[in-house]
């Protein structure tokens, strides 16, 4: 039987279908509660039960003393509620709210997406989890003190593993380990969550979204997001690549166009090789901002967020500008090289 939760102070109210905890259900309708470990251990997730009864099963999380629960706290990683709620959470509004953690993690699996991607899937210790919001990034912490920074492309409702696309970087310390030496379990260490690219939640503006080559990633993670929580209005996704294989995607591109229907459009942008389609979806070829310009010639009624190289970057904020886009309208991720040769973010 599912029960209805509504959270104070911010009055957002959700649902918890069974055997749900109050904050699985929060997280995959769109609620930003904050949490630590989800396995009861931590307790970031501690808030205020008003009204209404939760149950923890046999035993009290050990982060939940007696006298606490006797004063109305609840560990909502844990709690699965007999009963409407009403509750107090102190709701994450920012990621400055975040707190970011150094955490060992494992190479849970790695797949060649495309001849240069390849996408690790990260474990953390079972009594770990890391909070992020989607778009956000972290770093991976080589020996020796470098660093290799990588968009997340999962949303945070999906947060059991971290996925990670990394390009392919000739001679780059860390994309070369990922392409060709890193066994699955090898162990990294992660710094994280980091950046400030997210969604503007409060806007109803329609979105665009513009991708070159892997800066699909955190806008997958934000489509993702999206689509359990407010798909409300259009949002068209741009992603630019040398060539067909580059839109690396093609099953995840179907999915989300059949769940979303109208609200979801998809243009490939190739520029070195003409196309008619590419996995179904009529493709342009070109400049990826030429082709969000000739869809959208007045762009001042739009929250643009892009990612990719800083050449593409700086060519379509200026373009977009340009169109009418106010600064405050667009949101971007720049993936400065790092060291050169190795790039620091996908
Ligand atoms: S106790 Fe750690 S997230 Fe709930």
């Amino acid at each position: 039987m599912a029960f209805h939760v509504t959270v104070r102070p911010a009055n957002h109210e959700f649902t918890v279908e069974d055997d749900e905890t109050v904050l699985e259900a929060a997280l995959r309708q769109g609620f930003a509660f904050p949490y630590g470990c989800r396995n009861g251990a931590c307790g970031s997730c501690k808030g205020r039960i008003l009204s209404g009864e939760v149950s923890y099963g046999p035993k009290r999380p050990p982060a939940l003393s007696e006298e606490n629960e006797a004063a109305g706290f609840a560990l909502f990683c844990q709690a699965v509620p007999v009963d409407d709620l009403e509750i107090e959470v102190r709701e994450i509004g920012a990621a400055r709210d975040i707190v970011i953690k150094t955490l060992p993690c494992r190479v849970a699996s790695r797949t060649l997406l495309a001849p240069d991607v390849v996408e690790l899937r990260l474990q953390l210790p079972a009594t770990e989890r890391l909070q992020f919001l989607a778009g956000q990034y972290l770093d991976i912490l080589l020996k020796g003190g470098d660093r290799r920074s990588y968009s997340l492309a999962n949303a945070p409702h999906d947060d059991k593993q971290l996925v990670l696309h990394i390009k392919k970087v000739p001679g780059g310390r860390f994309s070369d380990a990922a392409f060709h030496e890193m066994k699955e379990k090898a162990l990294l260490r992660i710094e994280g969550p980091l950046g400030t690219f997210i969604l503007d939640e409060a806007s109803e503006r329609p979105r665009l979204f513009v991708g070159g080559g892997t800066g699909f990633a955190p806008l997958k993670g934000m489509l993702d997001h999206v689509m359990e929580t407010d798909l409300d209005r259009p949002h068209h996704l741009f992603w630019g690549a040398r060539d067909a294989a580059g839109i690396y995607a093609p099953e995840w591109l179907r999915a989300v166009a059949q769940r979303a229907g109208d609200h979801f459009r998809f243009t490939p942008v190739l520029s070195d090789v003409p196309a008619a389609d590419v996995a179904g979806f009529p493709a342009a070829s070109g400049w990826l901002h030429d082709a969000v310009l000739a869809a959208y010639p007045d762009l001042s009624n739009f929250d643009v967020y892009m990612a990719g190289p800083p050449p593409m970057i700086n060519a379509a904020k200026a373009a977009f500008v340009n169109a009418g886009l106010p600064e405050e309208q667009l949101f971007y991720d720049s993936f400065e090289p790092a060291v050169q040769p190795e790039a620091t973010a996908s």
